[in-house]
């Protein structure tokens, strides 16, 4: 297999009092999305941001926003994100009821979709959502907080749901979302994800270009 490998930092582990800086700092570090994450006290126990700040986000790179939607009610709220500026929008299979409905009201709008699965939620369980989506974030910490260990059982689930996307190709990228770091991101890779999201893997590891450049050279098959 031979697909490319993205390298989405996550924002929620930068310095929010220097969120500018950190934004081109990233991007010129050659980061290829900027992974936000969107935390409402409710489905996750921890607060982040929200579509105004995304727009301020949104207005320091030029990079794809692929916003991690860790919310209840994002029936009532996706379209706030989407006009902020968000180029994927994911949700989480957990915190919402009509799944196929959301997905398709999200679709008509010029975004990519996306659906989150915690640990503990089988991949099967995306079989009949799987052709109508452009991503899947495979959760590899439970969410809520950055700095978590990466959870192992992650990498059978990926290979599973490679296999489940067979005959997709490129058209559905398979996220994984917690605990990467440049150690564990080549067997990350050899399950088959294609996006790799990074927040103290990246964030506390500065200079961002190196640790991106390394994690880069991971990616590549032996
Ligand atoms: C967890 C978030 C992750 C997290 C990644 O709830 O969805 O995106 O911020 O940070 P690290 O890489 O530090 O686990
Ligand atoms: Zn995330």
């Amino acid at each position: 297999m031979n697909r490319p490998g993205k390298i989405a930092p996550s924002i929620a582990a930068g310095d929010y009092l220097r969120m500018g800086d950190e934004l081109r700092a990233v991007t010129e570090a050659g980061a290829d999305y900027i992974h936000v994450d969107v935390m409402d006290g409710h489905f996750v126990p921890n607060l982040t941001f929200g579509p105004e700040v995304i727009s301020y986000i949104k207005k320091g790179t030029p990079l794809p926003l692929d916003v991690h939607l860790m919310i209840e009610n994002a029936e009532d709220t996706f379209a706030d994100y989407i006009s902020a500026g968000a180029s994927i929008v994911t949700v989480h299979i957990e915190a919402v009821r009509h799944l196929h409905r959301l997905i398709h009201e999200m679709k008509r709008r010029n975004v990519k979709v996306g659906v989150a699965i915690n640990p503990s939620t089988p991949v099967e369980t995306l079989a009949e959502i799987l052709p109508d989506l452009d991503l899947v974030n495979v959760m590899s910490v439970n969410p809520g907080f950055y700095g978590q260990a990466f959870i192992p059982g992650t990498l059978d689930k990926v290979a599973r749901l490679r296999r489940l996307a067979a005959g997709r190709g490129e058209a559905l990228e398979i996220e994984v979302d917690g605990g990467i770091k440049l150690d564990n991101i080549a067997p990350v890779a050899a399950a088959g994800a294609d996006v790799f999201v990074s927040g103290s893997g990246v964030f506390k590891n500065p200079p961002y270009a190196a640790t991106i450049r390394k994690m880069r050279d991971a990616l590549r098959p032996r």
